[in-house]
């Protein structure tokens, strides 16, 4: 069995987490995001995996090479310029000569791969959909179906006075036979939501919708990444991704912990300072009385002396001054904010 996953976005709502750093591999509790996709597909005895790949595609294959150490032959294929979800599908089609799963690189899921091929199968459909529930549906692309499974409409992106039949929306994960890739439209750049497969029901071509229970999540804004990080954490991706926490050797016996937190082992947390609920990434200093609250701290950056970070994220190698307070921000790499701040909470 072979897999796509479509890398190659330029991820412009996940700015400015995403300048320096291609969606794929910013990580999610100290892990390259594209780790728990390779997981999830290597549970399905997938071993053929191709990235189709176009922003910043050297950071990613410099990172897993052959996929050896992730259990899986790697091929990279990349777009000079962005050939949209399907058009990208397309280009990669002289590896695709047989049944093949195709992901959006950008899903957090503990969807059963086996048990959406299984069902693929069994319907005789040309194309499988996975659908997930989801409680803001608008935000994504509705997918209806009739009684029997079988896709009859789509709404991408519905307008907030519509009505909507299902909060079933299309999670980015497809199964396709290689002919579903004839019936692409002409155009530059394709996509599988808005043009292939309205194409494909236009032509009475059978694709079916499985749906997903368990947990699903996009990291595509910074908002649904930090929620992503602290649903690992949380244990919602499954008890065989909660991370184990080494020994934090540089953390101080009068700074606090939880036990929900995830520090990478070179942190230093001076004393007095108190991590809950959070993710602190490599080389990281927290200075004392700091408090870090529902967030994400990326590697190299510091945070001072009796600063508050709650319900952010901060990019790498930032410096967040001392007695500063940063509340709800995604603060980009390489930063500074300067002492005695107040972003996002205002005295
Ligand atoms: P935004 O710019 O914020 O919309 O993000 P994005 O560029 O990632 O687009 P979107 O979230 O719609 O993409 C869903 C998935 O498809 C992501 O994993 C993207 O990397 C991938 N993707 C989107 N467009 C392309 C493309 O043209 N080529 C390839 N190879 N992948 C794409």
């Amino acid at each position: 069995m072979q897999a796509v996953i479509l890398a190659g976005g330029k991820a412009t709502r996940m700015r400015p987490l995403t300048l320096h750093t291609p969606k794929p591999i910013v990580p999610i509790v100290g892990r390259p995001f594209l780790a728990y996709t390779l997981d999830m597909l290597r549970r399905a005895h997938v071993r053929e995996v191709t990235l189709a790949l176009s922003y910043q595609p050297q950071k990613i294959e410099d990172m897993f090479g052959d996929g050896s150490h992730s259990g899986v032959r790697l091929r990279y294929i990349v777009e000079s310029l962005p050939l949209g979800t399907a058009g990208a599908v397309r280009n990669a089609r002289e590896h695709i000569d047989t049944r093949a799963i195709v992901l959006n690189g950008d899903i957090l899921t503990d969807v059963n791969l086996t048990a959406v091929l299984t069902a693929h199968r069994e319907s005789g459909a040309a194309a499988t959909i996975v659908l997930a529930p989801v409680d803001n549906p608008r935000a994504y692309g509705v997918v209806e179906t009739d009684e029997t499974g079988r896709v009859t409409h789509f709404l991408e992106k519905p307008a907030a006075d519509q009505e909507l039949p299902t909060n079933n929306v299309n999670a980015g994960i497809y199964v396709i036979e290689p002919e579903v890739l004839t019936y692409m439209p002409a155009g530059e750049t394709v996509t599988f939501e808005y043009d292939l497969f309205p194409a494909l029901l236009e032509q009475g071509v059978h694709v079916q919708s499985f749906t997903a229970g368990g947990y699903w999540t996009d990291i595509g804004t910074p908002r649904r990444f930090l929620r992503a990080n602290l649903d690992v954490l949380a244990g919602r991706l499954g008890p065989t991704n909660v991370p184990v926490r080494e020994t934090v050797e540089r953390a101080d016996p009068k700074a606090e912990i939880d036990a929900l937190s995830w520090l990478d082992p070179s942190v230093t947390v001076k004393a007095g300072a108190q991590i809950v609920n959070s993710v602190i990434e490599d080389n990281c200093v927290i200075e004392e009385r700091a408090l870090i609250e529902n967030a994400v701290i990326r590697r190299a950056s510091r945070v001072g002396q009796s600063a508050t970070v709650r319900d952010s994220v901060i990019g790498q190698s930032t410096h967040v001054g001392r007695f500063s307070v940063v509340s709800g921000a995604a603060i980009g790499d390489k930063s500074t904010v300067t002492d005695y701040s107040q972003l996002g909470e205002m005295r």
